[in-house]
């Protein structure tokens, strides 16, 4: 959580600050601020709330080295003293992504040697140690070197000093940062949709490394302090994916870029006439043959992608799956079966407990490791044997929408290529499930089409204050992720349960005031499935139905029926998922919610 920008050049650098916050706001939108050099002295702007808040304060702020902030509060409350940039002594300015596990011992030494503490974050330790070091005469890059070794946890900083308005310093342990080059010009920031408009040329930092940026040349020291050379980058990342466009919010532009997002994910599989383990990597023809289980590891809405996954990899590869949700895994006693593929699935790549969980995994022996991943660049990418990226294209609203469809079509695929390499898979079975994927993105499509009726029947809900969503076999991890997407933006408590499980205790909430969403595929479970719609109805719970085609659920009294367009076998998790993102949508908007960036919450959670 949290963004970080920062900026050495010729002109001012307050505008490209603005910009990059602006573009990761997603990451931590509580508040934000910036801090440049002006002659020869720190100016800081802070504001609580958004960045056209900071935008509006700096007005006529100026100068030519900045670094700049977007807060995800975790020490201390939203507030503007507890904003970064934090400051030492009118000196030593500091941003910070992460946390400092070890503030509270730093604090009180720091506060016996004179420093005065004006915010409640752990950041600020940060800004009084470095400049501690720095008072003593040592370089900034020294002081700051020196500094790191003092911290436990997790950082990605940018400093500044007053008297050097030629040099920023940066560091990344466990959160993301990279450089950005420029045209005698350098910046860094959380991540490369901030620089955008200024670079696209990049590097991607290593755990430990340390910079030191001027306006002409940049220095990277590894974790060990030697200085090493680090691959300058091109982003292809495009300006326009990180734009709204004709929408009038990220959820909704990410909402309806599935079918393509669906389609480039899918790309290199739906021109080829087979399947081949390649598609994760050099080694994976050789891993799937040595492993005899799946554990999925993954947090949110990437856990229920996992949840679909089980089945059909059970079902179909014939292979046992457990799915974990990360942050429990990473504390249990498990029993490690080091011929298991141990599967991250993350948006971002970033998200930490999953690091820890794989972490973990790793350190109990598992060796067959794979990230089902949106970012290329990503952490989790860089921590595994194999990879799948997903190619859903930059996800800024914070409700994960066409992450989440093509996670599951890479999980497919993952399926099937167990499934044909274990032998359970005819040559024509396989050519029947690329013909389904072709068609798969214009099925979604033909799903987005029911638009204007969802919008319509969300305002039933404008008033509710708790829903269930009801879902059986491969669909009920699609209506936990409903009721996901439901809580996350319109704030209405939301459950989801197998509808088999209603009568064991959940059918008791239900009466009139209690909306009942059901997934409701023409599978081998719909006749189950209708016997459990009856049990709600004949307790006059009014019931939501997503119905596939010739399911016969019929429209009445207490029963509203969307129809969906067709029934898509296996592939059926992700048609039916597209509805339920709809109408989350569109009860924020009844509700007057910030639908991309919702209360508490920030896109990635890089702190546990
Ligand atoms: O980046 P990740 O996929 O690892 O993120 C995991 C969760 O934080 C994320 O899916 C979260 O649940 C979404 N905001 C839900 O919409």
């Amino acid at each position: 959580m949290c963004g970080i920008v920062g900026a050495v050049a010729q002109r001012n650098v307050v505008p490209i600050l603005l910009e990059g916050l602006q573009r990761l706001e997603y990451r931590g939108y509580d508040s934000a601020g910036l801090v440049v050099v002006h002659d020869g002295k720190l100016e800081r702007v802070r504001s609580t709330g958004r960045v056209v808040d900071l935008t509006e304060k700096s007005a006529t702020t100026q100068g030519h080295i900045g670094i700049a902030h977007t807060r995800w509060a975790t020490h201390g409350v939203p507030s503007e003293r507890n904003a970064h940039p934090h400051i030492s002594k009118n000196h030593i300015a500091v941003v910070h992504n992460g946390i400092i596990e070890n503030y509270e011992e730093l604090r009180s030494r720091l506060t016996t040697a004179g420093y005065e503490f004006t915010s409640d974050t752990d950041t600020e330790v940060i800004a009084h140690l470095i400049h501690s070091h720095y008072a003593h005469g040592t370089s900034l890059l020294a002081a700051t070197q020196a500094s790191l070794t003092e911290l436990v946890g997790a950082y990605a900083i940018g400093v500044i000093a007053a008297d050097n308005p030629d040099q920023l310093i940066c560091a990344r342990r466990g959160s993301p940062l990279l450089l950005g080059v420029g045209i005698d010009e350098h910046f860094i920031a959380s991540d490369v949709s901030a620089l955008l408009p200024v670079t696209r040329k990049v590097v991607y930092l290593e755990e430990g490394d340390v910079v030191e940026l001027g306006r002409l040349a940049y220095q990277i020291f590894d974790a060990t302090g030697a200085r090493v050379e680090r691959a300058v980058q091109t982003s292809e990342m495009s300006n326009e994916s990180v734009q709204l466009g004709e929408y009038t919010h990220y959820m909704q532009k990410e909402i309806h870029e599935q079918p393509q997002a669906l389609a480039d994910t899918l790309e290199s599989v739906c021109n080829s006439q087979s399947l081949v383990p390649g598609i994760f990597g050099a080694e994976a023809a050789a891993t799937f043959a040595d492993i005899n289980s799946i554990l999925i590891l993954a947090c949110g809405t990437s856990h229920h992608a996992g949840l679909v996954a089980k089945f059909w990899l059970e079902e179909i590869a014939g292979i046992t799956c457990n799915v974990e949700i990360a942050s429990e895994y990473r504390y249990r006693t498990s029993v490690p079966n080091p011929k298991s593929l141990v599967v991250v699935i993350s948006q971002s790549g970033e998200t930490a407990d999953t690091q820890a969980a794989l972490n973990h995994a790793k350190s109990l022996g598992h060796g067959h490791t794979l990230a089902i991943c949106n970012v290329a660049e990503s952490a989790l990418v860089r921590l595994c044997k194999l990879r799948m990226l997903t190619r859903a294209g930059p996800e800024i609203g914070v409700a994960s929408t066409k992450a989440f469809t093509t996670q599951l079509a890479a999980l497919f695929l993952l399926t099937l290529v167990l499934a044909k390499q274990r032998g359970r898979l005819t040559a024509e079975q396989e050519q029947q499930h690329l013909h389904e994927l072709r068609h798969l993105p214009s099925a979604v499509q033909k799903v987005l089409e029911l638009e204007p009726q969802i919008a319509m029947l969300a305002v039933k809900f404008a008033n509710k204050h708790n829903a269930l969503f009801l879902g059986r076999g491969l669909h009920y991890p699609i209506a936990l992720e409903g009721a996901l997407k439901l809580k996350e933006i319109s704030y209405i408590h939301a459950e989801a349960y197998p509808a088999g499980e209603l009568k064991h205790g959940p059918l008791a909430l239900v009466d009139k005031d209690m909306p009942v969403i059901s997934v409701a595929p023409n599978d081998a479970l719909l006749e189950k499935l209708k016997s459990n719609l009856q049990e709600v109805r004949a307790r006059g719970g009014e019931l939501y139905v997503f119905a596939d085609a010739n399911t016969h659920i019929h429209a009445a009294d207490g029963i509203h029926i969307m129809q969906m367009p067709e029934h898509a076998g296996y592939l059926s998790p992700i048609l039916h998922t597209i509805p339920l993102q709809l109408l989350a949508y569109y009860v924020a908007l009844q509700k007057g919610t910030d639908v991309d960036k919702p209360r508490n919450l920030a896109k990635s959670v890089t702190v546990e």
